[in-house]
């Protein structure tokens, strides 16, 4: 096969073949294709587009270009979560110790933070001692012993995917159906779990702007894990304002603390209960949804999902200490809230705007590998749909350096959209896929 012949296939609108999409996928993980040839193809798949097949093709190859992992010989059935990225979106935190002190064991592997989204990882690291970077053999250990880990993902898996984005990243090529969902699928089947949930969010912080865009990628994830034997179901949720109140590393642990302390903003706990309903009902432990946020609802108020947030903690390495007492974590040097400079209600609050100032005050990174703050942030006081007085508190700025704190004012002010009457919140949950 030449790679100039799929390119010019792919270019006129052509399908490609599975054994196309393969020897591709294989040859440039090998470097025997060079970038440029490999970006042409990414261009050509953006404006063509690719068809159900093509694309379980391409997450197939792409999630066996490395080693792929399984849970079969140490646990029953796994159920992995993935969230297709969003501001203040600390779910995973609070999530699985509840899934997990219900039973239903979570062996997972996270990323961190790039762009205006947060990253899990990070925000786990405010807590000393805590460590992300496992060997497969503790990773595989914890997840027996403790039936919670939360790890880095490694290199070796789905390597193609590292790859490809970089070079998406680099060619205004990210923004694809099919290649957003095999980017996704080929991570999270090579990371072995016998069901996946998927929480793709909708709305300007997110990658899917419109509720259509959102339920087509959701649609086409779901079809390609069913394809490979995998239970699946999704839920598309907002993401047009941030989840909760607080973003920023260590501001969002402290917020998921709080609901693991049985209280925590209304929005992102009804969050939590609804996503850890779905997972026990796809593995089983709970006949129906319903059934699984009343159990949920229970363990994240009789504490024994925050006693199973404990033990992972501790068993990364991680101080308890800052479990019991969240006032320990990190806390920025410079603390300004800015009041509201009008009355009214509030209309809109954009999320990407909010997520971007919080990375450039130092919470996020500008490129892989930097460093993050993890005691800055944002902390919203009023959101969408909610009636606020010129002078009552609108956000609080958290910033290491004073001179951030104009430029953060600034953007934050000009996020929110004010309305003279009164103006109604996104729904929290759109629909689901089950
Ligand atoms: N998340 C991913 O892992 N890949 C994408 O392409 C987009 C979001």
């Amino acid at each position: 096969m030449r790679a100039v012949d799929i390119i010019a296939k792919k270019r006129d609108g052509l399908e490609l073949s599975p054994e196309e999409i393969h020897w591709f996928i294989q040859s440039y993980v090998k470097d025997e294709i060079p970038d440029y040839q490999t970006a042409a193809l990414l261009m050509a798949i953006y404006l063509r587009g690719m068809n159900t097949q093509e694309t379980i093709a391409l997450t197939m190859a792409m999630a066996h270009s490395g080693e792929t992992l399984s849970f079969k010989e140490i646990l029953p059935f796994t159920v992995d979560k993935h969230s297709t990225g969003g501001v203040g979106d600390k779910t995973t935190l609070a999530l699985t110790p509840a899934v997990s002190a219900l039973g239903l064991p979570v062996a997972k592997m996270s990323g961190r933070a790039l762009g205006h989204t947060g990253g899990t990882l990070d925000k786990l690291e405010s807590i000393p001692g805590f460590r992300a970077d496992l060997t497969p053999e503790q990773f595989r250990r914890q997840a027996r012993e403790v039936g919670l880990v939360v790890a880095s993902q490694t290199a070796q898996l789905a390597p193609a995917d590292g790859k490809l984005y970089a070079l998406r990243d680099a060619t205004a090529t990210v923004g694809s159906l099919p290649l957003i969902a095999s980017s996704i699928m080929s991570k999270k089947l090579a990371g072995g779990a016998d069901a996946i949930l998927l929480d793709v969010k909708v709305g300007h912080g997110s990658f899917m702007k419109t509720l259509d865009e959102a339920v087509a990628l959701a649609e086409l994830m779901v079809d390609i894990g069913r394809s490979q034997g995998r239970r699946m179901a999704a839920v598309l949720t907002d993401m047009h304002q941030p989840l909760g109140r607080a973003v920023g590393n260590a501001l969002e642990l402290r917020e998921a603390l709080e609901t693991l302390h049985g209280a925590g903003p209304e929005d992102f706990r009804t969050l939590v209960i609804t996503l850890a309903g779905h997972m026990l009902t796809l593995a089983g432990i709970t006949a129906t949804v319903d059934e699984g946020k009343e159990k949920t609802a229970q363990v994240l108020w009789d504490g024994s999902a925050l006693n199973k947030f404990r033990q992972f903690i501790i068993a990364q390495g991680g101080d308890p200490a800052y479990v019991d007492e969240p006032d320990r974590l990190p806390k920025a040097q410079y603390i300004e809230t800015v009041p509201a400079p009008r009355d009214g209600y509030i209309a809109e609050l954009n999320a990407m705007e909010v997520g971007l100032t919080s990375a450039v005050l130092g919470a996020g990174r500008a490129k892989k590998g930097d460093p993050v703050d993890h005691a800055v942030g944002i902390v919203l006081h009023a959101k969408i749909g909610d009636k606020v007085h010129a002078g009552d508190p609108l956000f609080a700025i958290h910033a290491s350096r004073p001179e951030h704190i104009p430029m953060a004012r600034e953007r934050m002010l000009a996020a929110y959209k004010w309305s003279e009457v009164p103006a109604t919140p996104p729904p929290l949950i759109y629909r689901s896929i089950t």
